[in-house]
C-alpha cells in the first residue's frame, strides 16, 4: 500500500519505518526540513533501538522517503496523523499541530482520503478534524478513523512489529477493510485488532495510560506504607503480582513516572472530565503522589545528612527510563533540581542521555564518562534510572572511590542485605 505519515516524532517515525518494513511504500513529511534531511540520509534524531537500522535498510530499499511537501502525501491509500499533542495551558491536549496538518492535508488531496489519527488526542478530536478538512475542500469524500498507539520508547519498534493489540476507531466499512490489511501482517499470533467506534478509540489510549499511571503511584502509596510498617514492597509486590487479576506488570515503585506519556495524558484526561463536569480525582491523587515520589529521594538524603549544603551528590541516571535517551519530564529533573536547591553540586552519568541532560542542566552540573568516575569523592550516590549497567556495578570499588559510601537508589536495582554487608548506608524505595 502506498502510505503517508505527517510528523516524524517517535510515533510517525517508527509507524513509518515499521509499515516499510512490511513491504509498503511509505513517505513521512515532517515540518522541520533539517530533521527530514537527516532522515533522508538515514540519520535518526531520537535514541531508540534497532530504529536507525530500520530506518536505513528500508531507506535503502527505495520503501521509505522523507520530505518536508505535504503534497508527497496526495496520492496515499493511508494517511497517518502523528504530530504531537503537547500539554495545553489548562493542561488538556493542544491540538494546534493536529489540526494544522489536518488543513494542510486537506489542500492536497482529492477524492477518497482516510486519515488515521495516531497521535493522542482527546475525544471528539476527529470529528473536529473532518470538519476542519472538509471546510478547506469541501469536495473530499473523507473517512477520519482513530488509531491511537500504545508503543513504549525503548521497545518501540517491537511494541509496533508485535502489538498486544490494535485499536481502530470508525464506522465505516471501507476505512475498515484498508486499515485491517495494513495491520494484519503485525496480529498474526492471535492479537487482536479491535473494530470499534472512533470516540470509544480515542479514550481507550487515555484510560490505558492512565490506568498504568495509576498503577504506579498506588505502588508508591504502598511502598512509602511499607517504609513506615517494616514491610517490604518486593515481598509485598510479588506477592500481590501472583494474583492472575493483578499480574506481576507495572507494580515497580519508584522515583515517580515520567516521560512524553503519563504526566500529559493524565493531566488531558483530567482536563476532559472537567470540561465533562466531571472531577476525576483518583487521577488527581495520582498526580499528586507522582510529585511526592519524583522528590523522595533528595527528602530521604536531608533526613540522612540533615542538610546537603557542599556536599557532592552522584546521579546514576537521566532519562525517565532506560533505553532511552528521552528527558521529558524525568526523575531526575526534580531530583537533580531539588539536590541544587539545597546547596548540593551535583554530577551525573546516563550512557545516553546526556545530551538531552546538558539541554536542561548546561553547567550547573558535572557530567561524568563512566559510572565510576561520576562517584569519585562523591558524599552520596542517586540512583535515578535502572539501566542494567547501573544493576551489578563492581560494589566494593564504588565504595572506594566514595567519600561517604551513602546509597539512595530510587529504583531498588540493589539487594538490602548485600549493601549492609559491604558496608554502605543504602536506602531504597519501600524497602527495610
Ligand atoms: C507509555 C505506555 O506504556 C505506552 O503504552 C504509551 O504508548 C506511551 O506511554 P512510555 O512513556 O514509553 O510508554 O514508558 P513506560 O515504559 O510505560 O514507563 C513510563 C514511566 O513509568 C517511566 O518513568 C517508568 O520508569 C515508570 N514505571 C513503569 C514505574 O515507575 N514503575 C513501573 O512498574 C513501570
Amino acid at each position: 500500500m502506498r502510505i503517508a505519515v505527517i510528523g516524524t516524532g517517535y510515533v510517525g517515525l517508527v509507524a513509518g519505518a515499521c509499515l516499510a518494513d512490511s513491504g509498503n511504500e511509505v513517505v513521512c513529511v515532517d515540518a522541520d526540513a533539517r530533521k527530514v534531511r537527516a532522515l533522508a540520509d538515514g540519520r535518526v534524531p531520537i535514541f531508540e533501538p534497532g530504529l536507525e537500522e530500520l530506518v536505513r535498510k528500508n531507506g535503502a530499499a527505495g520503501r521509505l522517503s522523507f520530505t518536508s511537501d505535504v503534497a508527497a502525501a496526495a496520492e496515499a491509500e493511508v494517511v497517518f496523523l502523528a504530530v504531537g499533542t503537547p500539554e495545553g495551558e489548562d493542561g488538556s491536549a493542544d491540538l494546534a499541530h493536529v489540526l494544522e496538518a489536518a488543513e494542510g492535508l486537506a489542500r492536497v488531496r482529492e477524492g477518497y482520503t482516510l486519515v488515521a489519527v495516531k497521535s493522542t488526542v482527546p475525544v471528539g478530536t476527529g470529528e473536529r478534524i473532518r470538519r476542519v478538512m472538509l471546510q478547506v475542500n469541501p469536495g473530499l469524500d473523507l473517512d477520519v478513523a482513530s488509531n491511537p498507539e500504545f508503543m513504549k520508547e525503548g521497545a518501540a519498534v517491537a511494541d509496533f512489529q508485535k502489538p498486544d493489540r490494535v485499536v481502530i476507531g470508525t464506522l465505516s466499512e471501507r476505512a475498515r477493510a484498508l486499515l485491517g490489511e495494513l495491520y494484519a501482517p503485525f496480529v498474526r499470533t492471535e492479537k487482536p485488532i479491535l473494530f470499534m467506534d472512533p470516540r470509544s478509540a480515542e479514550l481507550t489510549k487515555y484510560a490505558a495510560n492512565a490506568m498504568l499511571a495509576t498503577r504506579i503511584s498506588f505502588m508508591n502509596d504502598i511502598a512509602l506504607l511499607c517504609e513506615r510498617t517494616g514491610a517490604d514492597v518486593d515481598l509485598v509486590r510479588k506477592g500481590m503480582g501472583a494474583d492472575a487479576r493483578i499480574g506481576y506488570s507495572f507494580l515497580f515503585p519508584g522515583v515517580g513516572y515520567g516521560g512524553s506519556c503519563f504526566p500529559k495524558d493524565v493531566k488531558a484526561l483530567i482536563a476532559t472530565g472537567r470540561e465533562g463536569g466531571l472531577d476525576l480525582e483518583i487521577l488527581k491523587a495520582v498526580e499528586r503522589t507522582n510529585l511526592r515520589q519524583k522528590r523522595a529521594l533528595v527528602q530521604k538524603a536531608v533526613r540522612h545528612f540533615g542538610a546537603l549544603e557542599g556536599l557532592l551528590a552522584a546521579v546514576w541516571g537521566l532519562a525517565f527510563k532506560p533505553r532511552t535517551d528521552d528527558m521529558r519530564e524525568a526523575p531526575a529533573i526534580e531530583v537533580m533540581e531539588g539536590l541544587l536547591g539545597k546547596g548540593a553540586q551535583v554530577r551525573c552519568h546516563d550512557p545516553v542521555a546526556e545530551p538531552a541532560a546538558r539541554r536542561w542542566f548546561h553547567d550547573r552540573v558535572e557530567y561524568a564518562r563512566s559510572i565510576y568516575d561520576c562517584v569519585e569523592g562523591a558524599d552520596a550516590l542517586f540512583v535515578v534510572t535502572e539501566w542494567n549497567q547501573f544493576r551489578k556495578p563492581d560494589l566494593r570499588k564504588v565504595k572506594r572511590l566514595m567519600r561517604h559510601p551513602v546509597i539512595f537508589d530510587g529504583r531498588n536495582v540493589f539487594d538490602p542485605a548485600r549493601m549492609r554487608e559491604l558496608g554502605f548506608a543504602y536506602y531504597a524505595i519501600g524497602r527495610p
